[in-house]
């Protein structure tokens, strides 16, 4: 019987790499070389549905793309692939056509949207945010102190971020665990993952109207104050935005930082001596763990070349932020306690990097974080052998699906 050969799908090459597959999430390194020596800088790979991108794991070439906002903009709307994209494609929640929020403008309206954000988040008082990480990373701990034994990622690590952003925002208290729980189904991109969308949406709809109602000294009161028209629909997307965009990425910076300290040698002593070396366990995750491996992404204004690839108008490409980093051309060679350079793309860079107000906020909470976990469990260890740690099922956020550990029990801070 003799069958008939499929015909090409448009735009993808025909040695594109499914970007899938546990490699792209245990240990990429050796996955990022091999993708180099046969592709070089930028990998034509496939998405689900063998829809076209290209992976930029050059560092060159990634730092030419996000610093050339005006050839690579972050604006999906000139994707060529949107005719194939099926209306349920699992990476829709992602990959948004154009919506009026800082993460989906270009040009002029995103940089309306930058000033009226930016400004509401710089003023943010960094004191009172670090006082109220202590209390919520204290009452955390409190929950399992006493019991000898913890899971980090789901009772730690998961909800320090959300707790005292929601409070940053002005959320009350009392719904942050609902928020918690709709931005980790959101992130962990299950069946789930469009009621998270919906009730993060509604929560933010509720904020924005008590706000209004009755402003305070938080964010969106201020971004409320701003003078540059906007509507309810755009202060909500963009309050999404800030949580969405804060809270997974930092809950995974504490989570990958936890695990390098009590996996990787050159972090011993910091467990038994206290918090000399976190700022340097924290920069090292960075740029070998970082919690936004892969982001998605820019698209070519026009044709192009890029990294020895043709790239025509309308591609998408994919930052391959973790693959950048592990770059020979840069390969970071400093060892933490010497100090390591911060030249990595954690947050990106250029006209879409995050804010650095943002990275300021996350530094604060993730850095509280791990540090009331080292004064109150000091002789904290892993529950498993390392090489039993899961990581999430997703090729974009790195970070652990959970992180068992014991530690001798004591008695709660709080009665
Ligand atoms: C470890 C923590 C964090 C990491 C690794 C991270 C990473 C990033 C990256 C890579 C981008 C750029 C996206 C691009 O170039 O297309 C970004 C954008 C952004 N981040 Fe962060 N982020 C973190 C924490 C936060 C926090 C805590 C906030 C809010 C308080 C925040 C708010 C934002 C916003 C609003 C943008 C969009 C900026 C724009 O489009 O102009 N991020 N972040």
């Amino acid at each position: 019987m003799s069958t008939t050969p499929k015909p090409p799908i448009p735009g993808l090459a025909p040695d594109a790499v499914p970007l899938a597959g546990p490699r792209f999430h245990t240990d990429p390194g050796p996955l990022h070389r091999e993708l180099r020596q046969r592709h070089g800088p930028v990998v034509p790979v496939a998405l689900p549905g063998d829809i076209p991108a290209w992976l930029v794991i050059g560092y060159r070439e990634l730092h030419h793309v996000i610093g050339d906002s005006a050839l690579f903009p972050r604006d999906p709307g000139l994707w060529n692939q949107w005719p194939r994209v099926p209306r349920d494609w699992p990476l829709l929640a992602m990959i948004n056509r154009r919506q009026p929020s800082i993460h989906y403008t270009v040009g002029h309206e995103h940089k309306r949207h930058v000033d009226m954000v930016v400004p509401a988040l710089e003023a943010v008082d960094t004191f009172q945010l670090r006082r109220h990480a202590e209390e919520v990373a204290d009452a955390l701990v409190d929950t399992f102190c006493g019991q000898g034994e913890a899971e980090l990622i789901d009772g730690y690590a998961g909800l320090l971020p959300i707790h005292v952003l929601g409070r940053m925002i002005g959320v009350p208290d009392a719904e942050c665990p609902a928020l918690a729980g709709a931005l980790n189904a959101l992130a962990a991109g299950g069946d789930d993952a469009v009621a998270g969308h919906q009730d993060l949406g509604a929560a933010m709809r509720r904020l924005v109207a008590a706000k209004r109602a009755v402003p305070g000294a938080d964010v969106t009161s201020r971004m409320l104050t701003h003078p540059g028209g906007f509507s309810d629909e755009e202060y909500v997307l963009d309050l999404a935005a800030v949580i969405a965009a804060g809270h997974q990425p930092t809950a995974d910076w504490i989570g990958n930082t936890l695990v390098a300290m009590l996996t990787d040698d050159r972090f011993a002593a910091s467990l038994t001596g206290g918090r000399r070396s976190v700022g340097d366990a924290m920069n090292l995750v960075l740029w070998e763990d970082t919690p936004t491996q892969i982001l998605a992404g820019r698209w070519a204004a026009r044709d192009t070349h890029l990294g020895g690839q043709r790239l025509l108008a309308g591609d998408m490409l994919l930052l391959g932020l973790q693959g950048a980093h592990g770059d020979p051309h840069v390969r970071y060679a400093g060892h933490p306690h010497t100090g390591g350079h911060q030249a990595h793309f954690s947050f990106s860079h250029g006209e879409f990097r995050c804010p650095f107000p943002a990275q300021e906020i996350a530094e604060i909470i993730a850095r509280t974080g791990i540090e009331v976990l080292l004064d109150r469990l000091p002789d904290m260890d892993l529950a498993v052998p390392p090489e039993e740690l899961v990581r999430r099922r997703s090729p974009f956020l790195r970070g652990l699906s959970a992180l068992p550990v014991r530690f001798t029990p004591s008695t709660p801070i709080r009665p």
